[in-house]
């Protein structure tokens, strides 16, 4: 009953986060599109909804609950812009669908309809609770998404009802890691998971990867280098942009990262010829809006809210490039002196509070090196927790991998212009992120909780 009892505390967990979310928000904030890119929030909670049905009560033998929504929510169907005019469920009636739902997948947990049909079977959709980590994963991905439509969305800020602790700060007396990079030998390790019964099938198979020695920073970039980059008017040097990335900084007017206002007024702006003064980021005149509340910049938080392309200019400006996906794992995962692979930075326990910055437990990173306990093998800080990481690397399927339980969340997104981000923020749950997770979106993205390291060869 250990595994029955894990499920029916993850799947209470992850509804509570999504209705604790949306709580302090008004019918006409949840209804309204705050961006064309993001959907209505109420499409969201009732998609969260409709996927549970799918996955938790119809694919394990029982009728549907609302399966005349099965269209409306079905995201292939209709493009995010196109979903403020459908004739979506409100408010109330989603909260009672996702009820609804819950009940149902609750009963079907806990009764099967065939003893082949629990999660100590070997049925592939649920041997080790395989399906119903999918839909604990959605749940807390669609909340981060949330989140980000959040941050999008125009006054009044947005605030959670019981708003976390504050930021941790580096705990006094911790080293923060005095070296700024660190040395990854060359080497074969394993990339992936073959027996990680939550995994996506885009973490599948496990296989090895030989990858030559590299440099990768200890930590993320900060908002400090950032603002230096952007002072050093990195956003007019066509050096340090690729084709499209100088396309993209024109065609967007890209100026600095999604969330900064040049202090005294107005959005981002200027040619970023500022004060090169002393003071940090916030002496050079930035602030930022956090959930439509404006406030200093820290400067040691590692920056957020920047595209691919901003990230791999800056990456350039600093002499250095984005890391490989493999890189990146192998710098989280591989312990070089022992030869294993781990399923965190730090081991194979748990995510807890003092190695990672996960949870939405803050409501945004916390200094570079806050987490010390966190440390992978080789002695980088913060690659699980804080922000996501963007990679050098297109979202591709691993060699041999195979799409299960639908094709449609990795298999029709693979070899598009995504580029791969990993690590997870501090709004992803900790069920919904480990080493072998891939997270992908577009390389002109900004909204999501996304920051960068940089790399280099060494020889
Ligand atoms: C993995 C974050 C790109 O939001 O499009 C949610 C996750 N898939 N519902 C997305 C997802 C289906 C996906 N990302
Ligand atoms: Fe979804």
């Amino acid at each position: 009953m250990g595994l029955t009892d894990d499920i029916a505390t993850q799947l209470t967990l992850a509804r509570k986060r999504s209705l604790a979310l949306l709580e302090p928000l008004d019918d006409d904030a949840l209804w309204r599109q705050h961006s064309p890119i993001m959907s209505p929030l109420v499409w969201d909670l009732a998609h969260i909804g409709n996927y549970e049905d799918l996955w938790l009560v119809r694919a394990l033998g029982r009728p549907g609950v609302g399966v005349e929504h099965d269209d409306l929510y079905d995201a292939f169907r209709h493009p995010r812009r196109h979903r403020p005019a459908l004739a979506l469920l409100g408010p109330d009636a989603a909260r009672t669908y996702l009820a609804c739902v819950r009940e149902q997948a609750l009963d079907a947990l806990i009764n099967p309809r065939h003893t082949a049909m629990g999660v100590d079977g070997d049925d592939p959709l649920l041997a080790g609770g395989r399906v119903y980590g999918r839909v604990v994963q959605h749940a807390h991905q669609h909340d981060e998404t949330m989140l980000a439509t959040l941050q999008l969305m125009a006054a009044p800020g947005y605030r959670p009802r019981a708003p976390g602790p504050p930021r941790a700060a580096a705990p006094a007396g911790a080293t923060p890691a005095t070296a700024s990079e660190v040395l990854v030998p060359g080497g074969p390790c394993v990339i992936g998971t073959d027996d990680d019964p939550w995994a996506y099938d885009n973490e599948r198979p496990a296989h090895v990867v030989d990858v030559p020695a590299f440099f990768i920073d200890t930590t993320p970039v900060t908002n400090a280098t950032y603002a230096a980059f952007v002072a050093d008017s990195g956003y007019d040097d066509e050096r340090w942009w690729t084709t499209a990335g100088w396309m993209w900084r024109h065609e967007a007017s890209l100026t600095a990262p999604m969330t900064w206002r040049r202090e005294g007024g107005g959005r981002a702006g200027g040619s970023g010829k500022g004060d090169t003064g002393a003071g940090g980021a916030g002496g050079r005149g930035w602030l930022r809006d956090r959930f439509g509340w404006i406030e200093p910049l820290a400067d040691d938080e590692p920056v957020q809210h920047v595209c691919w392309y901003e990230a791999d200019a800056c990456a350039r400006w600093l002499g250095r490039r984005l890391p490989t996906e493999a890189e990146w794992e192998k710098a989280a995962s591989w312990d070089p002196a022992a030869g294993t692979k781990r399923r965190y930075p730090w081991g194979d326990a748990d995510p807890s509070p003092t190695t990672a910055n996960l949870g939405q437990r803050h409501m945004g990173p916390a200094a570079v090196g806050a987490y010390p306990a966190g440390t992978s093998a080789v002695g980088a800080l913060g690659m699980v927790g804080d922000v996501w990481e963007w990679t050098a690397s297109g979202f591709d399927p691993y060699p041999g991998t195979v799409a299960f339980p639908y094709r449609e969340y990795s298999e029709v997104f693979y070899g598009g212009d995504y580029k791969v981000l990993r690590g997870g923020s501090w709004a992803a749950d900790q069920t919904a992120v480990r080493n072998t997770f891939r997270n992908w979106d577009h390389p002109i993205r900004r909204q999501i909780f996304v920051g960068f390291r940089t790399a280099r060869d060494a020889d």
